[in-house]
């Protein structure tokens, strides 16, 4: 074998002339009868490689065996293409290699996807074939994308003096939210581990150590609900620091935030990210992660609709749940009766009974339900910032009916009517979430974010008297309608957190059996601090300008948890079980 002079992708005009040899995998190959040219690919690109019998006649047949995905060594001299055969459109267009010798390093079976990346695949087949599917050229620009990304967080924070500390993955299983994935032990029977859903309680522990700054890349799991944006496993940055307020954390995120970007896209974002309560993200856009690239803000008309003679919509107000509404500018000619009739197959997933909607015209309000509300043209009109040619949609329910389903159609509007640049980057901040929420299943007060999180101002009292009132020191930054990251200032004495586990329904008991060594930790001078988590897999898919994590996953599951390459999960042999104390029920689809 020779070395390899340079990659395939990076040959250019300077080694003209001279000689050199390439290694890749062969993309494409044509006879132009007597004259075999390939495409000889690399992780950099491809170049030409042509096979001309003048310059090496033993091993034109070998040449004419090569098929798609072969590897090969060619040594050859670097020429200028003649001018009619320049391609413009690849950096390396201007030359090809004219092989003196060859070597095949390994044949290939027909690959059973496309490797050339504007060829379509179904996703079932890629994920099977996931080793191939990661030639693509997207798959590859994707990873680099995500090393860059990581690159640069590195980077950054080890300025700022963090120190990349591990945490351990075989944990004790304290609830967290989701569902944790169980780890069973031989030297145990009956006991298990839990794999982390975050390092939460580690990192505060490291803060309680003296740490005072820290971050680690690190992989989360939870067994909950897959999404595009959900993964079984998925890649958190996640830092915390001691002594630190609200407002700084956030601008040091921030601040890393806009060094990534400018590191990967080479865009200066020179404006500080606008920031938004919770309660006003929910009445705007009925969404704590809204994307803020477009308006289409929520109107409130609960107050009109009180006295309006349309049933739908006073009834709903009557009932306690409250009428909003969106005006789509200008795109009433763009709807049918037909065509906004249609939307209601957006709303209707999320529990709404129906989309009211009317266009504004010449002639007044136009559409099924103008009748009803033609009396109050002007005041509705006046409320909806209407003019002429707008099309407005209605929805008439219980507070959250109205966020989802409203949120979803000004979701799918923006998208449709293309309100916004993909490319480009809406960054905000959401602040000021609730402490709590009530879970009506389980009759008790759930943390929002995570029990571990401080109540704002510290106020004892209207924790006790009024939990449900009690606002969080809580925030998440929301990118583009995504979630990319949430973070909190911590409880850091023990007397508020004892508080906080009573108020969450835990006995001391219960509270001591599950978090004891963190209640423990917190009585040995334990310091302020804070920090938060970003969800890498999701800041590196919008970047990358790709509908869902997997595109930014070397080796992701699918929408069911599955790993349809290696068939994971899978049964385990009947010694493995017994050496675990663990015996499997039968399932219904097994038993005779
Ligand atoms: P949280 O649960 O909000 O906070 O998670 C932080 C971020 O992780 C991402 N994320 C996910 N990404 C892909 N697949 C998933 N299943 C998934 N779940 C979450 C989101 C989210 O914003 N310990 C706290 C952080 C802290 O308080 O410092 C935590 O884990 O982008
Ligand atoms: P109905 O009286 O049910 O025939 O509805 C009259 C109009 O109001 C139809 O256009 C429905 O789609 C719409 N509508 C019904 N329920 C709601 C609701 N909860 N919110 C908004 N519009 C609704």
């Amino acid at each position: 074998m020779s070395e390899r002079t340079i990659y395939a992708g990076l040959v250019n005009e300077e080694l003209v002339g001279q000689e050199i040899t390439l290694k890749g995998w062969v993309q494409k190959r044509r006879d132009l009868g007597g004259v075999i040219f390939i495409d000889l690919r690399d992780r950099e690109g491809f170049c030409q490689v042509v096979f001309n019998r003048q310059y090496i006649p033993e091993q034109m047949e070998e040449a004419d065996h090569l098929r798609s995905e072969y590897v090969i060594e060619v040594t050859g001299t670097l020429e200028k293409r003649d001018p009619e055969s320049v391609n413009p459109k690849i950096p390396t267009g201007e030359v090809e290699l004219v092989a003196t010798k060859l070597t095949t390093l390994a044949k290939s079976k027909t690959p059973p996807i496309y490797i050339e990346g504007d060829k379509k695949t179904d996703e079932e087949l890629r994920l099977r074939y996931r080793y191939l599917d990661l030639r693509r050229p997207e798959m590859l620009n994707n990873l680099r994308l995500r090393h860059q990304v990581t690159s640069a967080i590195r980077n950054y924070l080890n300025k700022l003096d963090f120190i990349d500390v591990e945490t351990p993955f075989l944990n004790k299983s304290t609830p967290e939210g989701a569902r944790d994935f169980l780890v069973p032990t031989r030297r145990e029977p009956n006991s298990f581990y839990a794999l982390p859903q975050s390092p939460q309680i580690y990192k505060q522990l490291l803060m309680g150590a003296g740490y005072d700054r820290y971050y680690q890349i690190v992989r989360c799991f939870r067994d909950e609900d897959l999404r595009g944006d959900r993964q079984p496993e998925f890649t958190q940055v996640d830092l915390e620091t001691s002594f630190l307020t609200q407002e700084e954390i956030q601008s040091l995120v921030e601040e890393m935030l806009k060094d990534v970007v400018y590191q990967v896209r080479g865009e200066k974002i020179t404006e500080a990210f606008p920031t938004m309560t919770y309660a006003e993200a929910m009445s705007k856009y009925g969404s704590d992660k809204p994307d803020i690239r477009f308006g289409l803000e929520f109107k409130d008309i609960s107050d009109f609709a009180k006295t309006t003679e349309f049933g739908v919509f006073r009834n709903a107000v009557d009932e306690g749940g409250q009428v909003k509404a969106i005006n789509l500018k200008g795109k009433a000619d763009e709807y049918t009766r037909k065509t906004a009739d249609g939307l209601l197959d957006i709303v209707k997933p999320f529990g709404a009974k129906g989309l009211a909607w009317t266009k504004i015209t010449e002639d007044g309000f136009n559409g099924p339900i103008a009748k009803f509300l033609s009396d109050d043209y002007d005041e509705l009109v006046g409320l909806l910032d209407g003019e002429v040619g707008d099309i407005i949609f209605f929805m008439a329910d219980n507070e959250k009916i109205v966020a989802d389903a409203l949120g979803a159609l000004r979701t799918h509007l923006g998208e449709v009517h293309e309100l916004y640049n993909t490319e480009e980057l809406a960054f905000v901040w959401v602040t000021d979430f609730p402490l709590l929420e009530y879970d009506e299943d389980e009759k008790r007060y759930v943390a929002m974010h995570h029990p571990f999180t401080a109540v704002q101002d510290n106020d004892l009292t209207v924790l006790k008297e009024h939990p449900e009132e009690a606002l969080a020191q809580a925030y998440d930054i929301v990118l583009n309608g995504y979630e990319i990251g949430g973070g909190s200032i911590r409880i850091h004495t023990r007397e508020m957190q004892d508080e906080m586990f009573q108020l969450l329904g835990f006995t001391e008991q219960e509270a001591h059996n599950q978090f004891g060594f963190l209640l423990d930790a917190l009585e040995y001078g334990f310091p302020p601090h804070g920090g938060l988590a970003l969800g890498l897999d999701r800041l590196v898919m919008i970047l990358a300008e790709e509908p869902n994590i997997r595109e930014v996953i070397a080796f992701p599951k699918t929408g069911s948890g599955m790993d349809i390459m290696s068939e994971a999960p899978s049964a385990v042999a009947k010694e493995q079980l017994r050496e675990l104390n663990l015996a499997v029920k039968q399932s219904r689809k097994n038993k005779k």
